[in-house]
């Protein structure tokens, strides 16, 4: 075996007080596969420099702001192999685009960005780049989720009829935005956030994952949206009914405002012959019923698995593995993908399979039919500009 060094990890967003670029930060190191080594970390640069101090960051790779951070890595024999981009939405699309055009591999959080015009142009320049951009769509981490994809692929549980999908939260069921949460500040503002509040914060989670699972192509959609707190810009409550190509249906609720839901994301796929069932609260389990009755518990860490599934497993049954681990898979996926790409060679079964520029942008066109849909109350079924 040869040695492999670490690969060399940037970071924009994620400072003091943030929430996803701790996960992040813990998810890469992981494996040893990604050492954090840069960060433009807060938008505010003394603080940012601060915080970069505590996180063992040098001094001269803690940088006040991410045009600072491209200069200063661009000019270093050691620059960045990538940059995690874990700042609100509207920001997304500025940094990623900075990124990319000075030569920089993108980890990119979801949605990809505020707006269809953005994720549009986004996708293109990936495209036209050849850069690596990879999105955190977390739930398509679990090996569980891949153990279902395998499945439904090798049509286990035939072709595949209904899909529901929800993804319920409670913490936004009174306006905390307006008493200083951070989080739900600019969540709640669509400049900063996108046009489609729990729509575009978690319903992107849930459409990728019925798609991912299931490999259907969405058709078209109808969707109602609420808000249901006062005062409140965007919608805390969306139901969304999906027609795939091919016939099969599906329905999506994401909700902010579901009291007692602490993170609730579900998906039931029916097909003709079975069904399966995953919970992100009881991840290591994947339930499948299939026509005969026998319903089955298959638990993650069996011998008989998938490998899709077996290589995003570091622990027996029975040694629960969860959030902190799906995410991890990404990094150790993206780490694979980006060491394939700089050998020119495939990536091995970790690196496939990934969240692409493309799933960023299928999930904001998701977004804007779906506020497109109820906005032209009574209008039928919406085809998203990017299926
Ligand atoms: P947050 O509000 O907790 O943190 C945002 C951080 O970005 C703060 O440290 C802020 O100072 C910094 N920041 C803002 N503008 C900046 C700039 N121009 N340059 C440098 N730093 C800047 O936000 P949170 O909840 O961590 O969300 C961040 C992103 O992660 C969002 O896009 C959100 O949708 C996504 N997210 C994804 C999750 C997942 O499961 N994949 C879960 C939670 C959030």
């Amino acid at each position: 075996m040869s040695y492999q060094r670490p690969l060399r990890l940037g970071m924009v967003g994620g400072g003091q007080g943030a929430y996803i670029g701790n996960i992040h930060r813990i998810s890469s190191r992981l494996d040893g596969a990604w050492q954090l080594v840069a960060g433009a970390f807060d938008v505010d640069a003394e603080r940012g420099r601060a915080f970069a101090l505590t996180q063992g960051i040098a001094p001269d790779r803690s940088y006040g702001d991410y045009m600072e951070m491209i200069a200063g890595e661009r000019a270093r024999e050691d620059r960045i192999d990538a940059v995690a981009i874990c700042t609100p939405n509207f920001t997304h699309y500025p940094i990623a685009r900075a990124f990319i055009e000075a030569g920089f591999d993108v980890i990119c959080e979801k949605p990809i960005t505020a707006t269809l015009e953005d994720a549009i142009a986004l996708e293109k320049l990936t495209r036209e780049s050849g850069r690596f951009v990879g999105v955190t769509y977390t739930y398509s981490g679990y090996p569980m989720v891949h153990e279902a994809r395998v499945r439904v692929a090798a049509g286990e549980i035939g072709r595949v009829r209904t899909v529901q999908v929800e993804y319920p939260l409670e913490w936004m069921a009174t306006a905390i935005e307006q008493q200083g949460n951070a989080q739900a500040s600019w969540r709640t503002d669509p400049k900063k956030n996108g046009r489609g509040g729990s729509i575009g914060d978690i319903g992107t989670h849930a459409y990728h994952l019925a798609g991912f699972v299931t490999g259907l192509k969405l058709e078209s959609l109808t969707a109602d949206l609420a808000t249901f707190v006062e005062g409140r810009a965007l919608d805390d409550n969306a139901h969304v009914m999906l027609r795939y190509e091919g016939g099969a249906r599906g329905l999506l609720w994401s909700s902010q405002v579901a009291l007692g839901n602490s993170n609730g994301v579900r998906l039931r796929v029916f097909g003709e012959k079975g069904s399966l069932s995953w919970f992100q609260e009881q991840p290591n389990d994947l339930v499948l019923a299939p026509l005969d009755g026998r319903t089955q518990i298959i638990k993650r860490g069996a011998d008989d698995l998938s490998d899709d599934a077996k290589v995003r497993t570091r622990t027996p049954p029975g040694h629960p593995e969860g959030y902190l681990e799906a995410f991890a898979n990404l990094y150790a996926g993206f780490a694979e993908t980006i060491r394939a790409r700089q050998s020119g060679r495939e990536p091995g079964v970790i690196g496939q399979n990934l969240p692409s520029a493309y799933d960023g942008l299928k999930g904001v066109a998701f977004v804007d039919a779906v506020v497109d849909s109820h906005e032209a109350e009574g209008q039928p079924w919406l085809t998203p500009v990017a299926v």
